[in-house]
């Protein structure tokens, strides 16, 4: 069963692992809400009570989405920790008089795009709300104004940041009424820019767990043509009988989690025997030096 800790310092409790809506409208598995919400039961059966979403994906219909699951079964949003992000605009169908792409994250349109979230959900509160990417244009103290606001009328419970640099991070946080509690990042095998980019150390020196999004590296890990997953495959073959058979995801999976600043993987897979293999992932305790053999095989040389 996975187990649910807080994310910060008097922030949230949320799932070690935390199943991801990114690919939901894409795939069969969970294309229509009937099959979204026995998903989300084989979920919390699993002990992942905490999903992931984002105003934007879907091209911004994952959120009404999960809302039209939501009604199917009132008790299950008391259930679930909800996080979800706004800030990213993009051309689409809703707004064709969009010419290019475009990041905002000034007070009145985090307000705003927090209540619509809200609103397309059908529920009183964001456990967690994240800006999505860091918008170069607007100061921090418009986007702080926002998300302390929200926090203040308890639409959003919690606050944090994705894709922020360690200064982004800290030149936002420090005009916080309420410190934030994670960065979501990119982090696999196949990218592990947080271990060099001081991320992984700043979550450590503030106590809060980083969320690591496409931790498979979008699937590209499981892809034996790409000549460091093909690395990764056979290291992993050599270590599965010492981890009671444990397949490439699983290992992929506790390389991450092995990580001191005790990162929560978001899931990606829409396959039910592959989010029941990613929760048992979270029992495997990498020893160090395959921790350290797994990083040489990703980078296809040893250690500097
Ligand atoms: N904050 C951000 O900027 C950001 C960016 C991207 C994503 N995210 C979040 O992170 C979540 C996960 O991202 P992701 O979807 O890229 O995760 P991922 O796990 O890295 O990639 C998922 C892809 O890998 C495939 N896959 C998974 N297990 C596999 C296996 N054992 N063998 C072969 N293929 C496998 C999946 O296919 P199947 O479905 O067929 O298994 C799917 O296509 C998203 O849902 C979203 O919530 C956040």
């Amino acid at each position: 069963m996975i187990q649910s800790q807080p994310i910060a310092p008097n922030g949230p409790v949320f799932s070690q692992l935390v199943y991801g809506t990114w690919r939901v409208l894409d795939d069969p598995p969970t294309a229509n809400a009937p099959d979204l919400l026995r998903r989300l039961h084989q979920c919390l059966d699993l002990g992942i009570t905490t999903i992931d979403t984002a105003e934007i994906y879907g091209l911004y219909r994952v959120e009404e989405f999960i809302g039209e699951t939501l009604r199917l079964d009132p008790g299950l949003r008391s259930r679930l920790q909800i996080v979800t992000k706004c800030g990213i605009y993009v051309p689409c169908d809703f707004h064709p008089e969009r010419k290019t792409a475009f990041y905002q994250a000034d007070a009145a349109r985090i307000v705003k795009s927090a209540e619509k979230s809200l609103r397309l959900m059908g529920i009183d509160h964001i456990d967690l709300l994240l800006v999505h990417r860091p918008d170069w244009l607007t100061p921090a103290d418009e986007t702080a104004a926002g998300l302390n606001k929200l926090l203040k009328d308890g639409k959003i419970r919690a606050a944090g940041v994705s894709n922020y640099n360690v200064h982004q991070f800290d030149l936002l946080n420090s005009r916080m009424d309420q410190p934030l509690v994670t960065n979501q990042i990119e982090f696999s095998l196949l990218h592990m820019d947080p271990i060099y980019d001081g991320t992984g150390d700043q979550c450590q020196r503030l106590g809060i767990r980083p969320m690591a999004w496409s931790p498979l590296a979008k699937g590209e890990l499981m892809n034996a043509t790409n000549p460091a997953s093909a690395r990764i495959h056979a290291k992993c073959a050599e270590l599965s009988a010492k981890y009671d058979g444990a397949t490439v995801d699983q290992l992929a999976y506790a390389w991450i989690l092995a990580h001191p600043s005790r990162p929560l993987p978001v899931i990606g897979t829409n396959k039910l025997d592959r989010l029941c293999a990613t929760a048992r992932a979270a029992q495997i305790q990498l020893e160090r030096e395959d921790w350290y053999a797994l990083w040489t095989a990703a980078k296809g040389h040893g250690i500097p």
